[in-house]
């Protein structure tokens, strides 16, 4: 589903943003009858709150919403965006607030209104906006339009979501994006042009489920970037099993794949001036006969040899062959999204986007446009001392050390071994446990807004 705003309309009903410093100035302006309405409903522009003024025939000619004070804002973030679900139907037109405040509602707006609908119709949001003025809006409606693209690849079910579908999905993509071409490498071929661990972690699901490499490439000139997103399409944990309450939600294992393609069309819509490479690796954690097994030694892309002490340690493997491969063309950066860890939820919560990166600069500016594009984010270390516990002896890994101490931080060791690149590594959740102000309960990108907004100071572009 595809969220939009609706077409300028002169019978569109005027919208106000009320910060509380401005509610009595606001309600003061409104003819008797509406103030008196106000009033009486006790509106005092709390983060969120709407408010449908009727004018003397009984329609409703004006709206407030309210943006609640600092502190109030605090608490969360596109808070007057969810009024877009408590409105009355028909089509709004927000004609003053600050820029800021009118860009997050926008999006906010946008968000709010994404339904999954692929597997049932969904009723459509009843209140629409029209574009606003003043603010950036094909830039909003890219980055909702293309978030929207994220949750419908996540919360799409593994049966109609496999390796295959995931690389017809990025196919489809790169068709849709002038100047975007995609590669795909499957099943055995990844054998003969050596990611043995993609293939390793894939080989195990059905025939055409087999595991496939994805590669999007755009864009000409400027500095390289490579994404590189976790593409386990389903996670039952392979023989060391899951539990099911820890399987339930894993068909948005891909959350990191889904995530980078995002985010890609989000720089190829606006056409950031860099050349873009996309790698993901496509695979189903599955039980069969063929299945990678516990104390198996895997040789890597790059050369390290892997033990696998855990088969439910996947992400880690997948992605070190494709880290490889990325890190061969020496971009200017590469930034891997992965729902790679229990241990970073643990840590952080759902909501939080950890990442790790040696570099403080792109540390401080991504946290900056976190901050500024309401996209939290929270840096955890790459804490080098904790290498020795990566290191089994048999092999130069350990995919899953025992004692599971953080399990986040290893992880990011481990894929960190596979880069001679700058790098910057998220450890995402990928899903909206329930629903919040523009995210509804379900599928969910995170990090990608805040990464859009850093990429000028990550790239110097
Ligand atoms: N996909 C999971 C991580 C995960 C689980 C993310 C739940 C979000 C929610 C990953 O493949 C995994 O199973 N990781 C294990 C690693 C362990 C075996 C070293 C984990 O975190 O428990
Ligand atoms: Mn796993
Ligand atoms: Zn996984």
């Amino acid at each position: 589903m595809i969220p939009n705003f609706a077409p300028a309309n002169e019978a569109a009903i005027p919208l106000t943003l009320v910060r509380p410093t401005e509610l009595e100035a606001t309600l003061a302006a409104l003819d008797p009858a509406q103030q008196a309405w106000a009033r009486s409903q006790g509106f005092a522009a709390k983060p969120g709150e709407s408010l449908a003024l009727p004018g003397p025939d009984g329609n409703i000619t004006q709206a407030l919403v309210g943006l609640g004070s600092d502190e109030a804002r605090r608490r969360g973030r596109f808070l007057a965006a969810s009024a877009a679900s408590r409105l009355p139907a028909g089509t709004y037109h927000i004609t003053s607030g600050d820029p800021a405040d009118i860009t997050e509602t926008a999006l906010g707006w946008l968000l709010e209104s994404y339904r999954f609908d692929r597997y049932r119709k969904q009723d459509a949001a009843r209140a629409s906006l029209v574009a606003p003025d003043g603010i950036d809006v094909p830039r909003l409606r890219t980055i909702a339009q293309s978030e929207c693209l994220t949750r419908d690849l996540i919360n799409t079910p593994a049966s109609d979501m496999g390796p295959a579908e995931l690389a017809a999905a990025a196919l489809a993509l790169a068709d849709s994006l002038p100047g975007c071409t995609a590669h795909v490498i499957t099943g055995d071929d990844l054998l003969t042009a050596n990611f043995p661990m993609i293939h390793a972690v894939g080989r195990a699901a059905a025939p055409h489920r087999a595991p496939r490499l994805i590669e999007l490439t755009w864009g000409t000139t400027g500095p390289a970037l490579t994404l590189v997103g976790k593409g386990v399409c389903f996670d039952t944990g392979g023989l060391d099993i899951k539990p099911a309450s820890s399987m339930g939600l894993m068909k948005k294992d891909m959350g990191g794949a889904a995530t980078v393609l995002g985010l890609a069309r989000m720089i190829i819509e606006l056409r950031l001036p860099l050349r873009l490479r996309v790698l993901i690796p496509a695979v189903e954690n599955a039980i069969g006969s063929d299945a990678f097994r516990p104390q198996d030694i895997l040789t890597s892309r790059k050369g390290l040899t892997v033990e696998i002490n855990n088969t439910d340690a996947e992400g880690r493997l997948v992605l070190a062959d494709a880290l490889a491969l990325a890190s061969e063309a020496d971009p200017a950066l590469i930034i891997s999204m992965a729902t790679l860890t229990g241990a970073a939820r643990v840590a952080v919560g759902p909501d939080l986007a950890p990442f790790f990166t040696d570099d403080d600069g792109a540390a401080a500016a991504l946290s900056a446009s976190a901050a500024r594009v309401a996209d939290p984010v929270w840096r955890l270390p790459f804490h080098t001392p904790y290498e020795a516990q990566i290191e089994p002896g048999l092999a130069d890994l350990d995919n899953a050390p025992s004692g599971g101490m953080a399990g986040a931080i290893t992880a990011a060791l481990f894929l960190r071994r596979f880069v001679t690149a700058p790098y910057i590594h998220f450890d995402i959740y990928g899903w909206q446990t329930s629903a919040a102000p523009a995210r509804p309960k379900g599928g969910v990108g995170q990090g990608a807004r805040a990464i859009l907004d850093a990429l000028p100071a990550l790239l110097k572009l």
